[in-house]
């Protein structure tokens, strides 16, 4: 750490974007590792801005739920899972942020991410999630009460089984992890996202049925609103890219009924579009996040939002690396949009580019503000 604090120091000098700098000598390093450098850079204070960050540009603001967003653009679970840098990310100028994903036991199976780099693109083949556990991470969400920023948390199911049919049968009942995760995130969580979306998770695949997706909600509702009956969190749920189309309607259907606060649309994908550079990714399996699931999460983001009938506030995410790509998720329905692979690629302060560039598009289509967008390409 306190080489990269001398090296912060320096770079924070010399360069405006320190990442523009010493980005592509990370970059042909482990995904891991890069994820790893960046926190620790942006831990370490690297890009903290010299001056006074100005405050975005009004046309960015979106109100949503309770809340007041400064600008839609959001930093997506499995960056910070351990909640190392959320705080630098909100100061860089990031609209929210969701940690995570947290499972309630520490998971300590490593991840596992091949790099498609002509492709800017990953694909993740993690079982589980990685990270330190309820016990340390709420620890580290109450050592950070007063930051400021809207911060989700994003939970998730021990995996103490591998890709075995048995072994799913039997763990532990995940509806019960989830309602103990929930009990212990309320007090500190802007809101709460659990987290379906894994294509590598046998399991998520119950609740993409009528009565699981159900079953889930309703139990994740009442555990939330009694762990924290004054300044509840907003409950969402991250669903998978490729869900079928009786699973879309499901969702949306159980969604609309039980005024679900929000989804998240959505994780990586299974599926291998047909004009990657990069031939390793046909034959690995495993979650493809990035470029080449742009148009395919857009779509889904489209078709959710006609399921829904605008009525419930959907974040869009997947392979949005420009002010272009954020604007399309919002005519495409999503109130506000996240960022994984981009930042991963591109560095941290990537969130100032696409900010400047959805500003002048908004305007120049004559919206006065993001929220106006949202969805216009469906009505
Ligand atoms: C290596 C890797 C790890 C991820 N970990 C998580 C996670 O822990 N929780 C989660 O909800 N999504 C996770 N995701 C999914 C991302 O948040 C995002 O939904 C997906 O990558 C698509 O967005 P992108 O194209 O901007 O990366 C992960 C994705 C990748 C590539």
């Amino acid at each position: 750490m306190a080489g990269t604090n001398l090296v912060a120091g320096i770079l924070g000098k010399i360069s405006k974007d320190p990442y523009k700098i010493i980005g592509p000598f990370i970059n042909g390093c482990s995904p891991e590792t890069i994820r790893r450098f960046q926190l620790m850079m942006l831990a370490d204070g690297v890009f903290e801005p010299r001056r006074k960050r100005r405050g975005d540009d009004s046309v960015l603001g979106i109100k949503l739920w309770n809340k007041k967003f400064p600008n839609p653009i959001g930093v997506a679970a499995g960056y910070d899972v351990n909640v190392q840098a959320i705080d630098a990310l909100m100061e860089l100028g990031y609209g929210f942020g969701e940690v995570g994903t947290m499972t309630y036991e520490k998971d300590t199976i490593p991840r596992k991410i091949i790099k498609l780099k002509a492709d800017q693109a990953f694909i993740d083949q993690s079982i589980g999630y990685n990270n330190l556990g309820s016990g340390e991470l709420v620890q580290r969400l109450v050592e950070r009460r007063g930051h400021k920023g809207i911060v989700g948390v994003s939970i998730g199911e021990n995996t103490n089984y591998a890709e075995k049919e048995e072994d799913v049968r039997n763990r532990v009942d995940p509806i019960e992890q989830y309602k103990n995760l929930v009990r212990v995130v309320a007090p500190y969580a802007d809101y709460v996202t659990v987290n379906i979306s894994s294509p590598n998770m046998m399991g998520t695949a119950e609740y993409e049925t009528e009565m699981g997706f159900d079953k889930l909600v309703r139990n994740l509702k009442d555990a939330l609103q009694k762990s924290a009956p004054i300044n509840t969190p907003q409950l969402l749920f991250k669903i998978r890219t490729d869900i079928s189309d009786l699973t879309k309607e499901v969702i949306a259907k159980i969604a609309i009924k039980e005024q679900v606060d929000g989804l998240i649309i959505g994780g990586t994908s299974k599926r291998r579009p047909e004009e990657l550079k990069s031939s390793v990714a046909y034959k690995e399996t495993g979650g493809l996040s990035g470029k080449p699931i742009f148009d395919s999460s857009t779509f889904l983001l489209k078709e959710m939002y006609y399921y829904t009938q605008g009525q419930i506030p959907l974040i869009g995410v997947g392979g949005v690396f420009t002010g272009k790509d954020a604007y399309i998720k919002i005519r495409s329905g999503a109130s506000l949009v996240q960022l994984h692979t981009a930042l991963m690629y591109k560095g941290p302060k990537v969130v100032e580019e696409i900010k400047t560039d959805l500003a002048k598009r908004l305007k120049a289509d004559g919206f006065k503000s993001a929220a106006q967008a949202v969805g216009v390409d469906l009505r």
